[in-house]
């Protein structure tokens, strides 16, 4: 049986079996008592932006405002000011916004300044419409597309040697697809036109690319620089250069829905699909995948709920774009399904510690940040949380309130 037909029997069964509904809501609040808490043990100086609560441990770790997450705490604060609409917590959220503010001039030092400043001033502007924070995100965009290569059509992830990347040769990992927001945002908001095309390219060669032939994702390509011939296919992150790395997979399928949605080019969304159904298709029974889908282990296999969290808000997405009724509440149901498992007893942290979510894995190759609490998946696990609040109430999750 494929998974649309193991999928829809599921709507089915779950349509009649009686349940409790979902209370989003309630999950909010959860949120909300939890960063009150963080709130108040932060310290005063940098490095004061949480990162992650190692397992067994009770206290955050810290980072200052190069770390690649330094986005996700701000972006946690602006989206509790969302929900709550209390004027402090627009305070604190301005506060550790405009700790990243070096970012946007400095050379760049990854792609991951899309993830830095479009999760803080990002939200921040969308919230506030603050023209510095304008100002700032058209800078950083600027920085952003420093990283292009032409000859490749991609940007550039990691401008420095890296194992297994072949420096000076061309690399391009598939988490840079969520930087594209940053670009799309700024060609559409006084930047520069080009930086529209960028990303149109970098998604176009991403998705010829990176992708086997059944729509599994490589971590990273090397391409040579000059000719922009791909050299290989590898992982960092993951298992095995031909694993499915979850959370690899994950910002496939938030990437390619936001580019759908920046584009409105039905390539991206039937890609979206495709690396959506994939994934779904080799889901564990309780939806949230182990940190790969081929570790040795499973299912001893540490989890990653962060993985879950980016997927179950992509998901969302893709669902209102969707016009087959049947594959949209799919998409639909599996996202509150995944937030559901990820809201219960075995994923919340609750009193163990005050990030959102147990059980993700950073970099289990490293062995580190493995089945730990970590600021992307708190941070991805609000944002899905408001658009379902948003769904649920009518509206576009684009909205404001
Ligand atoms: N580099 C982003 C991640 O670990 O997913």
């Amino acid at each position: 049986m494929n998974v649309t037909r193991v999928s829809i029997l599921a709507i089915l069964l779950l349509a009649f079996v009686p349940r409790e509904a979902f209370n989003v809501k309630a999950q909010l609040d959860y949120c909300v008592g939890q960063v009150t808490r963080t709130a108040a043990f932060i310290p005063a100086a940098p490095p004061n932006l949480p990162r992650n609560i190692l397992n067994g441990k009770t206290a955050w770790n810290y980072v200052g405002y190069k770390d690649w997450t330094s986005g996700f705490w701000p972006g946690t604060l602006w989206y509790v000011y969302e929900y709550t609409k209390d004027p402090k917590w627009k305070a604190k959220a301005d506060l550790f916004t405009r700790e990243l503010t070096p970012l946007a001039y400095q050379k760049a030092i990854d792609h991951d300044l899309g993830f830095q400043m479009y999760c803080s001033f990002g939200n921040g502007l969308r919230l506030t419409h603050n023209p510095a924070y304008k100002k700032i995100l058209l800078a950083a965009a600027d920085t952003l597309a420093t990283l292009f290569n032409p000859n490749v059509g991609t940007i550039l992830s990691w401008p420095r040697p890296v194992p297994n990347m072949e420096w000076p040769q061309h690399n391009t990992i598939m988490d840079n697809m969520i930087n594209l927001e940053l670009l799309f945002w700024a060609s559409k908001n006084g930047g520069d036109k080009r930086l529209y095309d960028i990303a149109v390219s970098h998604a176009t060669t991403t998705m010829n690319n990176h992708f086997r032939p059944d729509h599994t994702s490589y971590h990273a390509v090397v391409y040579d620089r000059k000719t922009g011939k791909k050299v290989k296919g590898v992982t960092h992150q993951g298992y095995a250069d031909n694993s499915m790395w979850a959370r690899g997979q994950s910002w496939a399928i938030y990437g390619f829905t936001m580019t759908y949605r920046e584009t409105k080019d039905p390539k991206f969304l039937d890609f979206a699909q495709k690396v959506s159904d994939v994934y779904l298709e080799r889901l564990p029974a309780d939806l949230i995948p182990y940190w790969d889908f081929s570790a040795p282990d499973i299912p001893n296999a540490p989890k990653d709920a962060s993985a879950a969290a980016v997927t179950a808000s992509a998901l969302l997405e893709l669902s209102v774009f969707v016009k087959d009724k049947t594959k949209a509440a799919l998409y639909r149901a599996k996202a509150e399904q995944m937030l559901e498992t990820l809201s219960s007893a075995n994923y919340q942290s609750r009193q163990l510690n005050n990030a959102f979510l147990l059980h993700s894995t950073g970099h289990k190759p490293n062995n580190s940040e493995v089945d730990a609490s970590i600021n992307y998946a708190d941070y991805y696990y609000i944002e899905a949380l408001l658009r379902l609040k948003k769904l649920q109430a009518g509206k576009s999750i684009q909205s404001i309130r």
